[in-house]
This record gives structure tokens, sequence and C-alpha cells, in this order.
């Protein structure tokens, strides 16, 4: 059964304050982790930063002004875990963690793909929850520093000894982040994980990114100029995608131009048709079914070939030369460190 519930206002009286007492440890440094640990912090939460002491990221979490231990060491104290480490190393690492926590202590997962598969089974009487961020830890970061927030889903896969206290830490987790200022949506293990996938893999990630490279391919192929094709297939995204953000697919369409109107009901149907459709949902049933995750654990587990191959296609690809000519013009985007984008 899908479910999903917006947590309501009555329950926000659990602020981040409810976590303020409480010890957190959030394990790895990377994309998610250092938004985590940052928003936290900046919600009066006492924050240590679990890491693999010499690496890069807890060079960073060091820089940043953390306290940086061993994973283990800084599991022991603590009452709530973040696991912010890639799913992949999940079924490895969180076993370990786990009989280094507190029997009482509460595990916080940011996705729920090793759970739901079965990469890593916590016994019943432990409590594990689910704070997973719509958005990448940057959106995460740059919006609470705005003042603002990102939707989050949150999920209670076991209660623990004492539930109410365990949906209260991760409601303060949520709050602690941001997320109390945009939303926070109740949903499963299950609904976060399998939606997320699809998702990512057929629209955001995946379909997207595909769909913009066939264009630019086919416009470039049919002798226009690659400025050109890659300002109209995919600069121009972000503010379609804004404008779908702020106002929904109807009130994006009612801000175009009367001929990208028309022209998206003439062509849109025909490009992404019937067997497109039939194809989304082999990809659902292939996630459903846990084939996906099988796929890529042993990618991973074999040093991930397919997506060493991919990045390295991706950055060679001739595309890339437009966007950095393109980005050139543009003097005020930036890349995460504030140094001016590539
Ligand atoms: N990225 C997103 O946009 C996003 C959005 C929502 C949810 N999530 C979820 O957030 C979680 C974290 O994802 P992420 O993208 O933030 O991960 P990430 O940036 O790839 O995580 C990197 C961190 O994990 C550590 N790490 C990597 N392999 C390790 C291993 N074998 N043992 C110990 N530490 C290891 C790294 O430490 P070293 O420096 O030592 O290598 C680094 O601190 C995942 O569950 C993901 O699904 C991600």
């Amino acid at each position: 059964m899908i479910s999903s519930e917006i947590v309501a206002n009555s329950e926000l009286i659990y602020g981040a304050e409810v976590i303020s007492d409480k010890r957190v440890a959030v394990i790895g440094y990377g994309n998610q982790g250092r938004a985590h640990a940052l928003n936290l912090r900046e919600s009066g939460i006492s924050v240590i930063i679990g890491g693999r002491i010499g690496s890069i990221s807890c060079a960073q979490a060091l820089a940043d002004g953390f306290q940086a231990q061993d994973h283990l060491q800084a599991v022991a104290e603590a009452d709530l875990v973040i696991v912010s480490l890639p799913d992949e190393v999940h079924g490895a690492v969180c076993p370990t963690l786990f009989e280094a926590m507190n029997p009482t202590a509460v595990m916080g997962f940011l996705h729920g793909f090793s759970v739901h598969f079965g990469q890593f089974k916590p016994p019943k009487d432990r409590a594990i929850v689910l704070v997973a961020p719509k958005g990448p830890g940057t959106a995460l970061r740059e919006r609470f520093l705005q003042g603002m927030g990102i939707p989050s889903l949150l999920a209670v896969h076991h209660g623990g000894e004492n539930p109410k206290q365990t949906e209260a830490i991760a409601i303060g987790w949520a709050h602690g982040i941001g997320s109390g200022r945009a939303g926070i949506i109740r949903t499963t293990f299950r609904d976060e994980t399998e939606t997320d996938l699809f998702g990512e893999q057929t629209v955001l990630c995946g379909g997207l990114t595909e769909l913009i490279r066939s264009a630019y391919e086919i416009l470039v192929e049919e002798g226009y100029p690659p400025l050109l094709a890659y300002t109209e297939c995919c600069h121009e995204v972000k503010q379609i995608a804004d404008l779908i953000c702020d106002r929904g697919i109807a009130g994006m369409s009612s801000a175009i131009s009367g001929t990208a109107r028309f022209g998206a009901i003439d062509a849109g149907p025909r490009v992404i048709d019937s067997s497109v459709r039939a194809r989304m949902k082999d990809v659902l049933r292939d996630i459903q079914s846990g084939e996906f995750a099988k796929r890529i654990i042993a990618d991973a587990h074999q040093g991930s070939p397919r997506v060493i191959a991919d990045r390295t296609a991706a950055a060679n690809h001739p595309m890339e030369d437009a966007g950095r000519q393109l980005r050139a013009m543009l003097p005020w985007l930036k890349n995460v460190d504030g140094t001016k984008s590539p």
C-alpha cells in the first residue's frame, strides 16, 4: 500500500530543540553528510563527524570546525547516528557501526535503499528511521542559508523501545536541517526508496540527461552551431524547471509563448509516446523486483567500472565544451566551493 502524509503542524511543536540535548554522529562527510552536519550545528545541535581518519572528507570536516573521529568511536556515545555513506557500502559498514552503537540509540538513513533491499538487516527491536531530503546536499545547504529549506520524507522502519520518542527524534532531525520550513512528509522505507529510484532514473538524472544529449546531438548533426544547441536544449532547462517548481506544469505553460505551448502539445506526446511509457514501467518493475539493486551492488563490488566509464564519457562529450563556452559568459555561476564555474 503506497502511503504518504504531511506531518501536521501540531506535531511540528517538536522543533529541532527535541534533539538539542542529544549527541548526533554524522557518519560520512560527503554530499549530504556535510550539509546535514552544518545545518544541524547551526540549529543548535551538537554534532560529531565519523570518518576514515586522514581522508579528504575528514580533513574537510576538521576545516569546517567539527571534531572528526573514527566511525566506531563517533557512534559509541551518540543518541542519533546519521548514516551518510554511499548506499553501496552500507551492507559492509552498517553492521559494524550498529555493533558499536548504544542499543537505545537511533540509526538514521537518508535513503531507504540498503534496508529496503536487505543489504543491511537491523534487528526488529532497534530504532531505525529515515529522513530523506528531496534534493542534493548543495541545495539542502543553500536553501538553509537562505532561510528556507527543502522538503524531506520521513519514515520509521522500527520504533525501538520508545516509538514516539524515535519519531520525535527523526522530526527534530528533519527540522534541524531546515525541512520543517518546507515540508516533512511521512512515508515508508519502501515507498521512499522505490519512488526515489524511479524518479531519478526516468526523469531527473537518467531520462532528462538522455533527452538533453539526444536533442543536442541531433541539432549539431544537422549543422546547427553547438553553442546554440547547448543553450537551447540544456541551459534553458533551469528556467523551465524553475517555473514548473514554482507554479506547476499548468502554471509554466501559461508563462511561455503561445508558439512554445502549441509546440509542446503537438510534439511532446510524439516524443514521449506509449512505447516510452512502457519502458518506464519496465524500469519500475526492475526497481521493485530488486534487480536494479543487485546490479548496482555488483558494479560497486567490481570497483564501479560502469560508473567510471560513464563519468569519463560524460566529461569527454563535445557538448561539455559548448557548456564551458556558455558558462564563461555568466560570471555569477559558481562552484560549490565559491570558485568560478569552469
Ligand atoms: N547526493 C544526493 O543528492 C542525495 C540525496 C538524497 C539522499 N542521498 C543519500 O545520502 C546518502 C549519502 O549519499 P552521498 O551522495 O552524500 O554520499 P557521498 O558523498 O558519496 O559520501 C561520501 C562519504 O562517504 C565516505 N565513504 C565512502 N565509502 C566509504 C567506505 N567504504 N567506508 C567508509 N566511508 C566511506 C567518504 O569518506 P572518504 O572521504 O573516506 O572516502 C565520504 O565521507 C546515501 O544514502 C544517498 O542515497 C543522497
